[in-house]
């Protein structure tokens, strides 16, 4: 088999600086108990998530794809040639392609991932495909702060790429945040696009987290079965019902795992009490409108351009770009 992949070099920020166990010893601890959703992604959780990607309940990923490729020459429009493309996460090479596929002199793609071993098989990948392009994978919590690589020749702006609605998976004042984090990488004449999922009928949304396959039910109960393997715990998931509900007060869907009888868990030295009843939150899906996420991303200095829908008004892709204080005062 011709080998498809060319080497590449890696900037690495290391591993991160707080750890899975006290993550869940900290959300175990709380009266209201939490696990945060960004560690549903295992080998396992991820191969979930990819089947979860495919049902007919959950339209997230189709639409978006839908959009990139009926809308991607628009998009890549609207980013300019001689862009840096920096990526939020390494997983979509179909719609990242896409992308590359219309920009005019794109002039490097900079993935940014936490997982070392996809980000350097997608950065060998694409540096194989788009041997023009200057691919400087970064391996780095892009949650946290980091700085961009270098590129030579260098590009006349950056734009940001962050697919797939993950930041519906961020409460309000992380959004802010990372909002805030991207307008500062980008800096002046920078811009973002991203994927929001839009709001539409409850009995839609709660549909798309409650599969008739149990799917979504096995990737929730998967938190378990890390905590269990990784973290020596001793978790019985079976004994977790799992619960997705809208909650419209927070515009978002809720995941939970509800304890099914009383019970002790422990994880490592640890010991969690459970009342029959009781629920350990493991996500929040937040949904937005496309003013509603304008205005949010407008207090972080970032304004709306353009923004593209599929037919049924499901999911949006939208380009912001960096507001310039020169010219706005
Ligand atoms: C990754 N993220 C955008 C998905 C979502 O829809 O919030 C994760 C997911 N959770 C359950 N189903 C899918």
């Amino acid at each position: 088999m011709p080998d498809d992949s060319a080497s590449v070099d890696l900037l690495d920020y290391g591993p991160p600086t707080e750890t899975f166990l006290e993550d869940v010893v900290i959300g175990l601890s709380r009266g209201a108990k939490r696990l945060p959703s960004k560690y549903f992604y295992d080998h396992r959780g991820s191969k979930l998530f990819e089947q979860i990607c495919q049902l007919d309940e959950y339209p997230v990923t189709r639409s978006e794809l839908a959009i990139m490729r009926r809308f991607a020459d628009e998009m890549a429009a609207q980013i300019g040639p001689g862009v840096m493309l920096v990526e939020y996460g390494s997983g979509s090479s179909v719609k990242t392609r896409l992308l590359l596929d219309h920009l005019e002199d794109p002039i490097a793609y900079v993935p940014v991932d936490i997982s070392r071993r996809h980000l350097q098989l997608t950065a060998e990948r694409l540096s194989a495909a788009y041997p023009d392009v200057q691919v400087l994978p970064v391996c780095a919590d892009f949650t946290s702060k980091f700085d961009l690589p270098v590129a030579d020749p260098a590009e006349t702006h950056k734009a940001v790429y962050f697919p797939g609605s993950t930041i519906g998976n961020f409460q309000a004042e992380a959004a802010v945040e990372f909002l805030r984090g991207v307008a500062r990488l980008c800096g002046r004449g920078g811009g973002l696009l991203i994927g929001i999922d839009l709001k539409k009928d409850v009995a839609e949304m709660e549909a798309a987290y409650n599969d008739r396959q149990g799917v979504t039910a096995e990737f929730n109960r998967n938190l378990l079965h890390r905590i269990n393997r990784e973290l020596d715990g001793d978790f019985q998931p079976e004994q977790f019902r799992h619960e997705a509900v809208y909650n419209d007060d927070f515009d978002r869907i809720e995941m939970h795992l509800v304890s099914e009888q009383d019970q002790e868990v422990s994880v490592g030295e640890h010991t969690f009490e459970f009342s029959e009843g009781e629920s350990i939150c493991t996500e929040y899906s937040h949904k937005y409108s496309i003013q509603e996420f304008a205005a949010l991303a407008a207090s972080t200095g970032l304004t709306l351009r353009r923004h593209w829908c599929d037919a049924d008004r499901s999911f949006a892709v939208l380009h912001l770009a960096v507001i310039d204080e020169q010219t706005t005062v």
